[in-house]
This record gives structure tokens, sequence and C-alpha cells, in this order.
């Protein structure tokens, strides 16, 4: 493991193997870990996404990292980070010249692809944000090559992984740090980038498929699900696949 400090002055711990950054910031955590540390691996053996599904990543062509956060804000209010942190990653990928779409909560999409997964775990007094970000990644899986895309593919570009874990830590620890005064105006930045206002989606949750068409997001930041002539707010949803644009 190397230790340095990034150019924002956060704390790095770059691993070339772990299980999970996620488990390994949990740790730091639970011990002196300090607010805005990054734990980042080169390789996981095993990265967990979302809904207890599995993440992979070639070694060394994404980037695998965890946030590690000792937010000074009530609990209640946790679940902001998710949100925002999807907003974050998207700001960022502008400065590559990417234009990046949230999938609410916080799937990052670009070209109707997604190229950005977020486990937001909370664990004791700290919260942390695990990011898979499909960087130099170069091609993937036949069952996904519809699905995944890439920094690299969009743009043809290699990108030192380094600098884009800095960067993109950064903005999302700035998100972070502002969202218990922000929140609003970030929701503003996320309906402006929302992947599904307007579209027709087939939504699951606890068990249940439902057709509907997404009519925002609310001051909550819950979705609006419009089904059989009825909105509901979402806080969560199991699954949500786009049907229709
Ligand atoms: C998802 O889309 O399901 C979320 C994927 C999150 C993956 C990242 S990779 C770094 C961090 N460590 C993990 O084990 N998971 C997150």
């Amino acid at each position: 493991m190397t230790e340095y400090k990034s150019l924002f002055d956060q704390q790095v711990r770059w691993y070339s193997v772990a299980n999970s950054t996620n488990d390994l910031a949990q740790q730091w955590g639970a011990s002196d870990g300090p607010h805005g540390g990054v734990v980042v691996a080169d390789e996981q053996t095993a990265g967990r996404g979302r809904r207890g599904a599995v993440w992979v990543c070639p070694a060394s062509e994404g980037l695998a990292f965890s946030l590690l956060l000792r937010p000074t804000f009530p609990r209640f209010l946790w679940s902001r980070l998710a949100l925002v942190t999807g907003l974050a990653v998207a700001r960022s990928l502008d400065r590559y010249g990417l234009h990046a779409e949230v999938k609410w909560p916080n799937d990052v999409y670009v070209a109707g692809k997604k190229l950005c997964g977020i486990l937001v775990e909370a664990s004791g007094d700290c919260v942390i944000v695990g990011v898979g970000l499909n960087v130099n990644v170069a091609d993937f899986p036949d069952e996904l090559r519809d699905y995944a895309t890439s920094m690299k593919i969009e743009t043809g570009i290699e990108f030192a992984r380094n600098e884009v874990l800095e960067l993109v830590s950064h903005v999302i620890l700035e998100h972070a740090n502002q969202v218990e005064h922000d929140f609003p105006h970030m929701l503003q930045g996320l309906r402006q980038r929302c992947a599904l206002t307007g579209k027709t989606v087939s939504l699951t949750t606890a068990g249940f498929v439902k057709t509907g068409v997404i009519r925002g997001i609310n001051e909550q930041g819950e979705i609006l699900f419009e089904s059989e002539g009825e909105i509901s707010a979402l806080f969560q949803a199991d699954q949500i696949r786009i049907i229709r644009d």
C-alpha cells in the first residue's frame, strides 16, 4: 500500500489488490481515518455493487475507490450524500469533455450507457462513498457491451487514473461538505441531468413491477413516478429500466 496526499490535500491509500475498498475505508474509519480520506485499489477481489450485486472491473483499467466521510450533520440527512455523489461524478466528467447524466438515484450514464456505479454505506459515525468508475476500460464482456461504457471508449483517450481519482474524489468531497446547506441547489443540478425524467420505465420495488412515466425529482430527492393516473414519490426502487424515451 502506498500512502500520499492528493493535489487537493486528501489522504490517499493506494492498494494494488483489496477485497473491497469500501471494507478498507470502513476499517480506516473505525480507527483514525480522516474525513475526506480515499482508499483506492487497482484490483478488487470482492467488489460490491448495490442490492448485493458484484462489481467487477479489469485490473488497473477502472478506478475502484472509497471516500471516507465523517458527516457533522444529522443522520436523517445522510441519504442526501448518495444522491449528490452521482451529481458530483457527472459534473467532474464535464472537465473531460463528457456529458454525463444521472440515472436516479446515482448511476452515472454517458451516451445512454453506465460509466460509473456508486455504493454508499453507513458505518458507525462514518459514511463510505464507494465509486466504481470505468476510466480506461477498453471493452466489456458481451453481456455488458450494450449497457456499459468507459471514458476511454467515449473519448478515445487513455487517462491518468491518479489524476482522475484526485479530481473526482475532490469534487465529491466538496459536494458532501456543502450538502447540508446547498441541497436545493444541488437538486436543481440533478434535475438538469436526470436521465429518467419524461421516460417510460418499468419500476421494480418490493417485488412488484409497474410501468409508468418518471415526472421528476421532488424537494426531498425522491423520484416522482406516475402510474395509472397517480403520482408516487419514491425514496428507493430496486430497479428502474427505461422502456421508451
Ligand atoms: C453499483 O452500481 O451497483 C455500485 C457499484 C459500486 C462499486 C464500487 S468500486 C469501489 C467500491 N468498493 C466496492 O466494493 N464497491 C464500490
